[in-house]
């Protein structure tokens, strides 16, 4: 993994996708199903982990899902997402939920946020190297930073738990 790839900036690989719910999407209170929120976070999320690395990217981790409001079936979801951070092969991807209802002109509800590791893999499935992340506005370099305490903490956590294991 040691080819140096020109870095891009997070508008390289940014998109929006969006999507009108259904029924079958319901969970038994009648609204949508989280596990169907999560899938449309972690379906955008992983465009952009391709578009970032040219090439297949797998979810290897979910580091936090907030949801903050119930999605109604017929809501209009839309998910924007974006690379916050890069490591060697790893980046996190953050995506922001809206929705609103189709057939109102509200305005959209921020209805969840989630951070995706992806990690890009090669033909074999081994982890291959990824361009580098260059911050192209403040809010950017922002959630570089922010990412990075929570890549620390993700580690510092592990590191405990791994520590706890040796000892019990
Ligand atoms: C993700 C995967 C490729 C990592 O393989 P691995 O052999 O553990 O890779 P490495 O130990 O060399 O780590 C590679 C990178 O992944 C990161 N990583 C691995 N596991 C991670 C985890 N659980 N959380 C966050 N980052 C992780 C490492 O920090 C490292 O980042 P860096 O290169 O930026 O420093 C492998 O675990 C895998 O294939 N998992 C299954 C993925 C999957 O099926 N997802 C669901 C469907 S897409």
């Amino acid at each position: 993994m040691s080819e140096i790839l020109e870095a891009r900036t997070p508008a390289y690989s940014r998109i929006e996708l969006a999507t009108v719910t259904s029924r079958a999407q319901a969970n038994l209170l009648g609204n949508i199903h989280g596990g169907e929120v999560l899938k449309l976070a972690d379906s955008a999320a992983g465009v952009v982990a391709q578009r970032h690395s040219d090439g297949p990217a797998v979810t290897a981790a979910l580091d936090e899902m907030a949801f903050l409001e119930p999605v109604r079936v017929g809501d209009i979801v839309r998910t924007f997402a974006q690379v916050n951070w890069v490591g060697t092969s790893s980046m996190e991807i953050g995506v922001r939920i809206e929705s609103q209802p189709w057939d109102a002109t509200t305005e959209w509800l921020h209805v969840g946020s989630a951070y995706f590791v992806f990690v890009a893999i090669d033909g074999a499935g081994h982890a291959r190297a990824v361009p580098r992340l260059q911050a192209g506005t403040p809010a950017d370099e922002r959630r570089m930073r922010e990412a990075e305490i929570r890549r620390s903490h993700r580690l510092a956590r592990r590191r405990e738990i791994e520590a706890g294991r040796v000892t019990t």
